[in-house]
C-alpha cells in the first residue's frame, strides 16, 4: 500500500456523478462546446511560429510528413485519453487516470509533470503572443519601449542564468531575440536589455479574470476567438492554394545533409518533435469532464474532434506555406506572414489579418491552457495531495478561483521572466511524458479490470497505446539533453514535495490510518 495505493474506479466514477451544489463545478459543457475548447488549446503557437523553423531548418517540405507523424503520435494518444476520459469523468485528467492505474506516486508525478504542459505551456504561448501583438501595435503606430516587450532572464547551457540580450535595430524598429549569452551585430542593432514582458503578463491577467468568472463566459469568449482563427487558417488555406508554385515542393524531401536530423528521413522525425508542439492541447479537454453535461458520450467528442479537425488544418498549412515560397525563406518567427506575402500584392489584404489570427488563436491557447491548470490541482487537493485551499470553489462563480489566480499569478511571473525557446521544450518534453504514462495505462488497466464499463474503447489495444508510446517516446529522444536534464530536476522537485507533504495528507492514506 502507501505510494503504491490505487484509487478504485467506483470511488472515482461515484466521484464523478456527485450531485451539483456549491461545491462542484457547473456542469455546462456540450460537445460542441468541448470540441472548441480542444481547437482552442490546439492552433497557436506552434503552426503560426514553430512550422517556418522546421521546415527551413529540418524538413523542407516533407514538413508536411513530420506533421503527419507527430499528429499520428497523437491520435494514438488521444484514443487512450478518450477512453479514460469517457470512463473516469473527473477534473484531474492523466492524473486521475494515473491514479486509478499505477498507483498514488506515479499519479504525483504526472500531476506534477502536467504543471509543465499546461502553466509553462500558457507561459511559452504568452510570451509569443507578446512577439505579435507588440508587432501589430509597432504597425498602427503604438510603440510598446522594447525593454518592456523581452525577457530579462535566460538560460545558458543547463543551470547558467544570464541577462538575455534583445537586438533593435531603431531605424526600422526591427526587434530580434538573440541566444543566451550571445550578443547583437552591433553594426545592425542596439543592445537592450529586457526588464519584463509587460504585454504577456497583462494577458495572462486578463484570462485569468475571466476563467475566476465563469466557465460558461469563459467558454463562450473562447468559442468567439475559435471562430475568428478558424476562419483565419481557412482563409490562408483557401487563397494561399491559389497561389502555389509547384516547383517549390520540388524536391518535396530535401536530401540528407549527413548530419542527423537536417533534411532527408532522419530530418522529418526531427521536425516531427519540433512541430509537436503545435498538437498540444487536445487532452486539456479531458480536464473540462467534471464540467461536461454528458461526458460518456462527449469527452471523446471533443478530444478526437478537435484533434482530427486541426491535423487536417496542419496538414493542408504546411502543404500552402511550402508551395508559396522555398522553404528556406521560412526561418523567420512569423511564417504564414511571409508565406502569404510571397504571393505579392494579390493576396496583401490577407496580411494584416494574418496577425489578428495568431493574436486571436494564441491568447485562446493561453485560456484553454489557464483552464486546464487549476482543474488538475483542484482534483490533487480533493485527494489530499495538495492542501485543501487548492480544491476551494467560488460560492457564486462555481469555479475553483483560488487554484485559478495562484496559477495565473505563476504564470504571469514565468511569462515576464523568461524566453520563449527555453520554456517550449520543456512543455513538449512534460506533454509527451504524459502521453507515455497514459497509453501505458491504457494496457494495464484493460488487464487488470477488463469488467469496467467502457463508454468508448480504444481500438485494437495494445498495438495502438504501444505505437502511442513508440511515437512518443522517439519524439521524446529527439529533445535536446538539457531539455531532460531539466525535466528530470523538476520530477525530482516533485518526489521531494510528495514525501514530504503528499504522502501523510493523502485522503486514501488517512482513511486507512483512521479505519
Ligand atoms: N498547441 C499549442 C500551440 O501551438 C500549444 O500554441
Amino acid at each position: 500500500m502507501g505510494i503504491w495505493t490505487k484509487k478504485s474506479i467506483a470511488i472515482l466514477q461515484a466521484e464523478a456523478g456527485a450531485e451539483e451544489g456549491v461545491h462542484t463545478l457547473r456542469r455546462a459543457l456540450g460537445a460542441l462546446n468541448l470540441t472548441t475548447l480542444g481547437i482552442g488549446a490546439i492552433i497557436g503557437a506552434g503552426i503560426f511560429v514553430l512550422t517556418g523553423t522546421a521546415a527551413a531548418n529540418y524538413a523542407g517540405p516533407a514538413i508536411v510528413y513530420s506533421f503527419i507523424l507527430a499528429g499520428l503520435g497523437c491520435l494514438f494518444a488521444g484514443l487512450c485519453y478518450a477512453e479514460f476520459a469517457a470512463m473516469i469523468p473527473i477534473a484531474g485528467s492523466a492524473y486521475t487516470y494515473g491514479y486509478a492505474t499505477l498507483g498514488e506516486l506515479v499519479a504525483w508525478i504526472i500531476g506534477w509533470d502536467l504543471i509543465l504542459e499546461y502553466l509553462f505551456g500558457a507561459a511559452t504561448v504568452a510570451v509569443g503572443w507578446s512577439g505579435y501583438f507588440s508587432a501589430f501595435m509597432n504597425e498602427l503606430g503604438f510603440r510598446i519601449p522594447v525593454q518592456f516587450t523581452g525577457a530579462p532572464l535566460d538560460v545558458v547551457g543547463t543551470h547558467n542564468l544570464v541577462a538575455s540580450n534583445i537586438c533593435f535595430n531603431q531605424s526600422t524598429n526591427e526587434v530580434i531575440s538573440v541566444a543566451a549569452g550571445q550578443a547583437c551585430d552591433l553594426t545592425k542593432y542596439s543592445t537592450v536589455h529586457g526588464v519584463v514582458n509587460l504585454p504577456a503578463m497583462i494577458l495572462v491577467g486578463l484570462v485569468t479574470t475571466l476563467l475566476v468568472i465563469g466557465i460558461r463566459e469563459s467558454a463562450r469568449f473562447n468559442n468567439v476567438i475559435v471562430l475568428v482563427k478558424l476562419a483565419i487558417v481557412l482563409l490562408v488555406i483557401g487563397f494561399g492554394f491559389m497561389y502555389v508554385n509547384s516547383d517549390n515542393w520540388h524536391p518535396f524531401v530535401p536530401v540528407n545533409t549527413g548530419t542527423f536530423g537536417q533534411y532527408g528521413w532522419t530530418g522529418i522525425v526531427r521536425g516531427a518533435a519540433v512541430i509537436f508542439f503545435a498538437y498540444i492541447g487536445f487532452d486539456a479537454v479531458s480536464t473540462a469532464a467534471q464540467e461536461a453535461k454528458n461526458p460518456q458520450r462527449d469527452m471523446p467528442i471533443g478530444i478526437l474532434g478537435s484533434l482530427a479537425i486541426c491535423t487536417v488544418l496542419y496538414i493542408l498549412m504546411a502543404l500552402v506555406m511550402t508551395g508559396l515560397t522555398k522553404y528556406t525563406n521560412l526561418n523567420v518567427p512569423h511564417p504564414v506572414f511571409v508565406a502569404i506575402a510571397a504571393a505579392g500584392p494579390a493576396l496583401a489584404w490577407l496580411r494584416p489579418i494574418i496577425n489578428i489570427g495568431a493574436i486571436a488563436g494564441l491568447a485562446s491557447v493561453v485560456l484553454v491552457m489557464l483552464l486546464a491548470q487549476p482543474r488538475i490541482f483542484f482534483t490533487m487537493s480533493r485527494d489530499g495531495l495538495l492542501p485543501p485551499v487548492f480544491g476551494k470553489v467560488h460560492p457564486k462563480f462555481r469555479t475553483p478561483y483560488i487554484t485559478t489566480i495562484l496559477t495565473g499569478v505563476v504564470c504571469a511571473l514565468i511569462a515576464g521572466a523568461f524566453p520563449i525557446a527555453l520554456l517550449g521544450e520543456l512543455v513538449s518534453i512534460g506533454t509527451l511524458l504524459a502521453f507515455v504514462i497514459v497509453s501505458a495505462g491504457i494496457i494495464v488497466l484493460r488487464r487488470k479490470s477488463p469488467e469496467i464499463p467502457r463508454p468508448f474503447r480504444t481500438p485494437l489495444v495494445p498495438l495502438v497505446p504501444i505505437l502511442a508510446i513508440l511515437i512518443c517516446g522517439y519524439m521524446m529522444y529527439s529533445l535536446p539533453g538539457d531539455t531532460w536534464i531539466r525535466l528530470i530536476v523538476w520530477l525530482l522537485i516533485g518526489f521531494l514535495i510528495y514525501f514530504m507533504y503528499g504522502k501523510s495528507h493523502s485522503r486514501i492514506a488517512t482513511n486507512e490510518t483512521s479505519g
